[in-house]
């Protein structure tokens, strides 16, 4: 999961670094009780929606595989399970 994020997101969302004032994606437990990640429904998720979408990121040489996409959206469902 990290792996993910930190390859493809955190040059400009984390460690000080928030571009379009979204940052702190380093600190995975403040991300997953931020407004981006919707733990009722997982798919409706901010961070995966843009993710999905190839919306972000914003390069195409970076674009996520699908893979990439699925990991992000099993790590939301996975936090999800957590609050049930
Ligand atoms: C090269 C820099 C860059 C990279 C890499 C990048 N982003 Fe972004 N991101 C931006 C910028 C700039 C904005 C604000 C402008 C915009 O919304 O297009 C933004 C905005 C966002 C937002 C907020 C959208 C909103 O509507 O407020 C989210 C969520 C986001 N990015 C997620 C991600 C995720 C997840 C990744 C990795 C898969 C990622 N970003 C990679 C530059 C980047």
């Amino acid at each position: 999961m990290t792996r993910v994020f930190s390859a493809k997101c955190f040059r400009c969302h984390a460690n000080g670094v928030s571009k379009g004032g979204f940052g702190g994606m380093h600190d995975l437990e403040a991300m997953a009780n931020s407004k981006f990640v919707d733990l009722e429904t997982p798919d409706f998720s901010e961070l995966y929606m843009v993710s999905e979408s190839g919306e972000m990121p914003p390069s195409s040489r970076d674009r996520l595989t699908s893979e990439e996409v699925q990991t992000i959206l099993e790590w939301i469902r996975a936090e999800a399970d957590t609050i049930k």
